[in-house]
């Protein structure tokens, strides 16, 4: 590995932010099992698993498959003690011997209906320095984001920095962001849930988005919707709570904390339209909550719509 490479390389960014050695590995293996799940996108069985998953949702073959392959990773560690994934019925405890200081959550493949229609998809992990899985997102030590898109790119903080690595043409995550920032505001908007679902308050804060010109980004896929709000600066993202769906439709465990945790890193927030996301006491494994993430102004103004106050 050329020098250039040495000093921008995931580990030594790991190992120059002083991340604790245990934690470090947990990163760095994810970087290892998303370059397994890029060739299995690529060469693998993109139709039903012919099995369904914790939300009662039929599982792809590659949701199964991104799901072992990171759980394997993950005990071979020997960092990991108690594993959970949206893929899984329950949580799980490694059996392997080690120091086993962490608890790890995980959405293994999100978006994966777009993989048939090539779009982009991603992976979603929070890590606990905790021996259970049922944490308030604030205890997070760490979280990460892999992009599976035009180039495949992960994203981490341990609360000290976001940064981006770059998956290059030797198969090495080289940094390409660091100290990602998010301005206070900006308009782009991601909106998730159908109209004649929500309720007015909510619909009062579309309007109020598209009376102030903001720009409309809806892929499908949390994961790339939410990296395109972190690396173009800001703007907002919601799921919100639906007559249908009262909590929404985001899982709080494998995609909202992880991805709360980054967002507030990069100087964000995120709520379920009452109360930060981070602080929210999981009931269950599988509890799904409204939200609201992104740029911090527009999140608090649509806590106030939602509130029924006028801003
Ligand atoms: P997953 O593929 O892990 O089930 O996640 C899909 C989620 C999320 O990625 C996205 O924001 C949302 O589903 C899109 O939902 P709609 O199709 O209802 O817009
Ligand atoms: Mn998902
Ligand atoms: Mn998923």
């Amino acid at each position: 590995m050329s020098s250039r490479h040495v000093s921008k390389g995931l580990w030594n960014n790991l190992m120059r932010n002083n991340v604790d050695l245990g934690l470090a590995s947990i990163i760095y293996e994810i970087g290892v099992a998303s370059k397994y799940i890029v060739h299995a996108m690529r060469t693998g069985d993109l139709g039903l698993a012919g099995t369904s998953n914790l939300y009662g949702e039929q599982q792809l073959a590659l949701d199964v498959l991104a799901n072992e392959i990171i759980k394997d990773r993950l005990d071979h560690t020997g960092q990991v003690k108690c594993f959970a994934s949206e893929e899984m019925d329950n949580f799980l405890i490694f059996e392997r011997k080690g120091p086993k200081q962490f608890s790890v959550v995980i959405d293994p493949l999100d978006g994966s209906s777009l993989v048939d229609v090539n779009l982009s998809v991603g992976t979603i992990v929070g890590i606990y320095k905790s021996d259970s899985v049922i944490n308030i997102g604030r205890n997070l030590s760490g979280a990460v984001y892999v992009v599976y898109g035009p180039r495949t790119t992960l994203v981490y903080s341990t609360g000290n920095g976001v940064f981006e690595f770059t998956l290059n043409s030797l198969g090495e995550f080289v940094l390409t962001a660091e100290n990602i920032q998010l301005k206070s505001s900006h308009k782009i908007y991601s909106i998730g849930g159908l109209r004649s679902q929500c309720y007015d308050n909510h619909i009062r804060f579309l309007n109020y988005l598209e009376s102030n010109s903001y720009k409309l980004r809806y892929s499908g896929g949390f994961v790339a919707d939410i990296n395109q709000l972190l690396l173009k600066g800001g703007g907002i993202f919601t799921y919100p709570a639906t007559k249908k769906d009262t909590n929404g439709k985001l899982r709080l465990l494998f995609e909202l904390n992880p991805m709360a945790y980054l967002i507030e890193n990069a100087g964000g927030f995120a709520s379920n339209g009452e109360m930060p996301i981070l602080d929210i006491q999981p009931e269950s494994i599988d509890q799904r909550e409204p939200v609201y993430i992104g740029s911090k102004e527009e999140v608090l103004i649509a806590e106030k719509f939602l509130k029924g106050e006028s801003i």
